[in-house]
């Protein structure tokens, strides 16, 4: 696909779709629970549409009006057996989160997924349930899927240091711990988002989070709710860095999520001098309008907690990296090779391919700032995140073409992308 390039102005409002970690966690908790729950702003991506369609194949009774999904519980261990395969397409959160899940339904399945989740790395989450009693086995003993999961009804609770900072481990846990004979304390690496404990409040669950310290009972009952979600601060993410990069841009950025558990970017545009402004702060919804206008930025250093309140941004931080003043330095992310795709090789071999000045380093990347992008041939390697970088990218370079191969990977999280795009390169103030 060729990309657009060379963009003047970008001026307007949009409203980023719903965000991923928060839809994927609706279906599951609106499953778990007992009455309905409806779920407005739902993203409608492949990503949390196979985790519906999941929970559909386990008998879940789920319908999409267009406007609402809802859905009639079936109960913490209601599901039934699917018959068949359950395939998680590119979706980590969904294997993760469901093998804690599966690990105390009265079911055996088999988990897969696409050739990105064929290598992503399971052990994890698969050693801290085994030690939970669970039984589960990855392909020819392997960590790898397909995973085989087969329920077992007396899960034991455990002290566990998670020894990666990752939400999906923590989530992963905190499900199988709700099936647990009694109490399970989970002490996590660094705070990561905590969309799941949030839920299960949300659906009249306890779970007492102190610190980086999780405790959570078993047995509990769950109540069918109303959800409304908030946008992906990570979708925003590539509008945010579009206008502070292209020149005469202001862009505002509609009813975005801002929990504290994911608002590391903003901070990181505060610290490179962009001009970033949250305004309309929905307290008890933890959402807000974004505001951002072009900027010259200035190099940062990104390491330690605020690693994973950021993750998923680093792509994004990087294309940001290469046009600001002086050496970024990223540490301390080496969970970024494992993620959809190797994205500290890809967010360099791409960018440099461009014209950046980037070094990868074991855990992180080293950027010289500012270079001159220019056109050339790219990829996405099929990950979304890349393929939406690119495009930003693509907007600064002023001469030649930008090709990218693979962009179809964006309706992984926000089929919307290109459209959202163009309505901001057509709309004026
Ligand atoms: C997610 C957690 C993060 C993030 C992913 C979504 C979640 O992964 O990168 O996009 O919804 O729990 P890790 O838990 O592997 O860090």
């Amino acid at each position: 696909m060729k990309l657009k390039t060379n963009a003047h102005s970008l001026r307007g409002t949009i409203t980023v779709p719903g965000d991923k970690s928060i839809s994927h966690r609706s279906i599951m908790f609106g499953s778990l629970a007992t009455g309905t729950t409806e779920i407005s702003h739902f993203l409608r991506a492949d990503d949390c549409l196979d985790t519906l369609k999941l929970f559909k194949q386990m008998g879940v009774p789920i319908t999409d009006d267009g406007k609402k999904i809802t859905i009639e519980g079936v109960g913490l261990r209601g599901l039934k057996n699917p018959g068949k395969t359950l395939d998680v397409g590119n979706s980590g959160t969904t294997i993760r989160l469901l093998m804690g899940i599966l690990a105390g339904q009265s079911f055996s399945a088999t988990l897969t997924g696409d050739s990105s989740i064929q290598k992503r790395p399971m052990n994890r989450v698969m050693l801290p349930l085994k030690e939970m009693g669970a039984k589960v086995e990855g392909n020819q003993q392997s960590e790898f899927p397909p995973i085989q999961v087969t329920g077992v009804n007396d899960l034991q609770p455990i002290n566990y240091h998670i020894p990666v900072a990752s939400a999906q481990v923590k989530s992963a846990l905190i499900f199988a711990a709700l099936q647990a004979c009694g109490e399970t304390t989970l002490i996590e690496k660094e705070k990561t988002r905590n969309h799941t404990e949030v839920m299960i409040k949300q659906f009249g669950g306890n779970i007492e989070v102190e610190e980086k310290t999780i405790r959570v009972k078993g047995n509990q009952t769950f109540t069918g709710q109303s959800i409304s979600i908030p946008g992906d601060i990570s979708s925003a993410a590539f509008f945010i860095a579009a206008g502070l990069l292209v020149p005469g841009s202001q862009i505002t950025l509609k009813n975005v999520g801002l929990s504290e558990t994911r608002t590391g970017m903003i901070d990181v545009v505060k610290a490179m001098g962009g001009n970033i402004e949250i305004t309309e702060i929905d307290e008890l919804n933890e959402s807000g309008n974004i505001i951002v206008s072009s900027s010259q930025l200035v190099a940062t250093e990104i390491s330690g907690e605020l690693i994973p309140r950021l993750i998923d941004e680093i792509p994004i931080i990087a294309l940001l990296a290469t046009q600001a003043k002086g050496e970024t330095l990223i540490k301390d992310a080496e969970e970024l090779r494992v993620k959809e795709t190797d994205r500290i090789q890809a967010v360099s071999d791409e960018l440099n391919r461009l014209g950046a000045s980037i070094t990868p380093t074991a855990d992180g990347l080293v950027i010289q700032g500012e270079t001159k992008l220019t056109g050339g041939t790219v990829t996405s390697y099929g990950d979304h995140r890349i393929g939406m970088m690119l495009q930003i990218a693509a907007l600064i370079v002023k001469e030649g073409e930008v090709v990218l191969d693979k962009s179809e990977a964006v309706s992984v999280s926000y089929p919307t992308f290109f459209d959202d795009l163009n309505e901001l390169m057509e709309q004026t103030i």
